[in-house]
Formats: C-alpha cells, structure tokens, sequence
C-alpha cells in the first residue's frame, strides 16, 4: 500500500453523536467544506439510514464537497445500505460503509446472532453495498473485544464479497497499545487476501490510548485512519486528527508513513469546529489547545531563546496557530481583510466579507489592534450566523450587589423597533428575559460559556450558548447553539442569545 496513509475524518458521524453536539445542514456543510480544504482523504459525512437530517447532510455534501471521498454509515441491512447508496448518488466519489458487531458480547446480548449467521450477514450486507457502490468499508464493530481467529474469518468473507477497506475497531476504547498493535499483527498474517485491501483502524478514546493505538496500527501497516477533528465523538471521543497527523509529521522516522493533511490549516479548521460544536478546546489540548506552544518556565524560556528545538518538538506556525501580531487596524480596508482571512485559511464570497467588513470595523472601533485570534473568531462565528429575525439594538442593565438586576433591550424586528423590560437573577438572565418577552417564545437556557479569544483589557469575549425554543402549533421544541463576540461580556452574551433563538426559529 506504499507510504500514504489516508485520513478518514468521521467528525461529522462518530464526531456528531459526542453528547450535547447537534448540528444543523449549514453547519454540516461548512464542516465538511473546511475538511476539503484541510486536505482529509475520506469525509464521513454520516449516517444516511438514521435520520432524515443525516440523508439530507449526506446528499447536500456529496453535491458538494467533490475532491475527497464521501462516505456514509449503514448497518448490514437492505434499508440502511440501500438509503446511504441513494443518499451517496450525486458523489464524485461515493463510499459505503458498512458494519457489523463481532465480539462475542455484542453478538450474543446486541444482535442476537451467532458467529455463523455473523458470517451470512457480513457478506450478504457488502454483496448487496457492492453492488450499489464501487468502493465499499466493511467495520467490524468492537474488534479489539472479538476472538482474532473469527475476525480474520469474518473479513475474509466481506474481502471476498468486495470491500477494498477493512476497519479494525477499538469502539469501547479498551485495547492497550500492546494487544492493539498485536491484533493488527495477527489479522496480517491470518486474514487471507489482506493484502489486496486497506487496513483501517478506528480507535476510541475512553483510557486516552485512541491516539496512540491508531498511531502504532500504522507502524505495523494500517493505511487509512479514522478520527475527529479536536479528538470529538462518542462518550471520551474518537482520536484526535490533528494528534495523529502531526505524530505522523513529526515521528516520520518512526511511523514510515504520511499524510496529505495541509496542516497549516489544522488550527483553523479545529477552531471553526469546536465554534460550531458549541465544545471548547481545553487549553493542554496537544497540538491546537492554547497552551500547546507555550513555555512557562524561566528554563524552558532560555532554552527556546538559544535553540527553539530544546523544548519544542513542532512549530506552531506549522499547525497554523497564528502569530499574536495585530494585522489589521481601525483603518484597514475590505481588501487588507479579505487578504488576512484568505492567509488564515477563511475564503470569503463577497457577501461573506460584506458581514465580516461590518463587524470588523465594530470591532476595530472598540479595540485598538485587530490580532489574528480576533479576526479567527470573528470570521469562524460568522459560519453561525442566520438571517435575523430579531436583531439586537440597544440594551441597559441596572445591577449591583443590592439592587434587583434589571434590563432594558431594544430589538429590531420586522421593520419595527420593540423594547422590553425585565427582572432577572443575574444581569445576563435579566436581560435574556426582556429578550423572551420580546420574542414572545419561552426558551429554556440550556448552556452558557464564554472564554476571552486574547489577553488584555479590550480582549474580546466569546459567548456560546445553547437554548431550547418553544415552537407554535405543538411542534416539538427547536434547539439551537448561538455565539456573540463582543469586547464587552454582557453584549456577547445577548448577541449569542438572540443569534441562537434566530438560529432555532429559522432551522
Ligand atoms: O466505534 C465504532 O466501532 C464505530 C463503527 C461503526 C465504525 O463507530
Ligand atoms: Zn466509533
């Protein structure tokens, strides 16, 4: 299979079912539009027999998205594979995947089935995919946990059925590197006809060996890896892209393989994700978190001052952390703007640099330097706007450690200008209520977050919101993430909330 390994983001099957992220066919799109621009070899768009959401995201993207392979999720049955085939039709490159438990646990407590009828259903699921589709994945769900010698049973019979990717799972995240590395060791030489099929792994995160497990299946010839950009998914998460492109990068002489990741574009890419996902970036997050290429200790500082290699084994420019520099000023133009955003990876139509000119120079009127982390967050959250129903004015708060915390909004909203009064627990609460009023809907705070995007007394602060919108008519409740950026907290926390009950009406 040569050097190349190929990199399989399922941000948007395994990534999406990480608890609390729930995204919309835009967000989708614009995710799957930024893991071309990565440079990702397979996008598992998801999992098209799921839900209606699912198919349409799959469609949408195979329409769109047309360098890298699509891929879609199904279990072994005729309408799961039969939905993903049809949602995978307008791809330049359609993949099936297909999947099927094989531990002794799921076969005998999940599905019900014993190894023999595994065997029939395996194959007869990848017959009926191949059929359908040229280029089909067939995943042993929960390998590390199987019996090896049925495992290599079971892949020879999807091998000879057709699939040309074959997926070693570690779905529950259970497999030390040692009997992971084994595994893939022992399927080589037990499974016949492996060598004219790619070796996948797809390793789960849940005692932090995801990384470290899919990494050493490649030192032992796996060529395609399954991951999530900031490492999200299921429960503890799938592995971290940027961990394993950059192990890759940076361990080349280890590993004997690569990537074709642009990873300048890694930073970019993880901050337009977590932005969307509504997830934060823990700052010790290797290689994208905040503190990945800092160096605190006055040791570490002289070393790096005589020999950056003495403490640090990457460059951050590598990975596309931008440089604390202020590009842009107050008098900067839409042309030194829309060049700054392509340099950091955001290409903007012109409507898109109408949006982001606006609120730059709002931003650039309240805060002397515009540095290259403002501009990321002002033009990440930017992929979260919606049209506005409701579009914030003007607010006041009266609030204090003995008075009742009151807030005044004034909100334009089809042609007319309404303003509200409210009490609240808080001044943020106060002010969300006069927003409810306004609204007339009753939406339920579901999350709050805020973090400072830089340092310093005008750093902008960064609200995220997740709320629960009460719908007309008895239709099921909407749910909705919003995001405000502001240099002042209270204004980036009514921005967010009014952009996620936009967000929620219109979805
Ligand atoms: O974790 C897992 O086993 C999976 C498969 C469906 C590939 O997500
Ligand atoms: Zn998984």
């Amino acid at each position: 299979m040569g050097d190349r390994v190929l990199i399989f983001d399922t941000t948007l099957r395994d990534g999406e079912q990480t608890p609390g992220v729930n995204l919309n066919l835009t967000e989708k799109l614009e995710i799957a539009r930024q893991l071309e621009r990565l440079g990702a070899d397979v996008i598992e768009a998801g999992f098209a027999g799921a839900s209606l959401g699912d198919f349409e995201a799959v469609e949408a993207i195979s329409r769109e998205v047309r360098t890298p392979v699509i891929c879609s999720l199904a279990r072994c049955l005729a309408s799961d594979i039969e939905r993903a085939a049809q949602a995978l039709s307008g791809a330049a490159h359609p993949r099936l995947h297909v999947f099927l438990a094989s531990s002794a646990l799921h076969l005998e407590k999940k599905l019900h089935m014993t190894q023999t009828e595994a065997l029939d259903k395996a194959a007869a699921g990848v017959r009926l995919a191949r059929s359908l589709c040229e280029d089909v994945q067939f995943s042993a769900e929960d390998a590390s946990r199987s019996d090896p010698a049925f495992l290599a049973r079971l892949y020879e019979a999807v091998i000879a059925e057709g699939a040309s990717t074959i997926n070693i799972t570690d779905t529950v995240g259970y497999a030390t590197a040692n009997e992971f590395s084994r595994l893939v060791q022992d399927l080589f030489k037990l499974v016949n006809g492996i060598g004219r099929v790619r070796v996948s792994v797809h390793c789960h995160n849940d005692l932090g060996l995801a990384v470290a497990n899919s990494l050493v299946a490649v030192r032992h010839g796996a060529r395609q890896v399954e991951c999530t950009m900031n490492g999200l998914g299921e429960r503890a998460g799938n592995a971290a892209l940027e961990e394993i492109v950059m192990g890759l990068n940076t361990r080349r002489d280890y590993y004997g393989a690569e990537c074709g990741i642009n990873t300048k574009r890694l930073y970019v890419s993880s901050r337009l994700i977590s932005t969307l996902t509504g997830q934060e970036i823990p700052p010790n997050k290797p290689v994208i978190g905040a503190n990945a290429f800092m160096h605190q200790s006055g040791i570490h500082q002289h070393g790096v001052a005589q020999d950056r290699a003495t403490y640090e084994i990457m460059r951050a420019e590598d990975v596309g952390v931008p440089a604390g520099n202020a590009p842009l000023g107050k008098l900067s133009g839409r042309h030194a703007l829309r060049d700054q955003a392509a340099r950091l990876g955001f290409t903007l139509t012109d409507a898109d640099l109408n949006t982001a000119f606006k609120r730059f120079k709002e931003l650039a009127d309240r805060k002397k330097d515009v540095t290259e982390r403002d501009l990321i967050a002002l033009l990440s959250g930017q992929w979260v706007d919606a049209p506005e129903l409701y579009h914030l004015e003007s607010y006041q708060l009266f609030a204090g450690n003995t008075l009742t915390p009151t807030a005044t909004v004034k909100i334009k909203h089809g042609g007319s200008t309404v303003t509200e009064a409210a009490v609240g627990d808080g001044p943020i609460d106060a002010a969300y209520r006069a927003v409810d009023r306004i609204t007339a809907r009753e939406a339920r705070l579901e999350s709050y977050s805020i973090r400072a995007v830089t340092e310093g007394q005008d750093a902008l602060g960064e609200v995220t919101v997740r709320v629960t919108v009460a719908d007309e008519d008895g239709k099921p409740p909407r749910r909705a993430l919003g995001k405000g950026a502001a240099t002042d907290i209270i204004e980036a926390s009514i921005l967010a909330y009014v952009n996620a009950v936009n967000r929620a009406l219109i979805s």
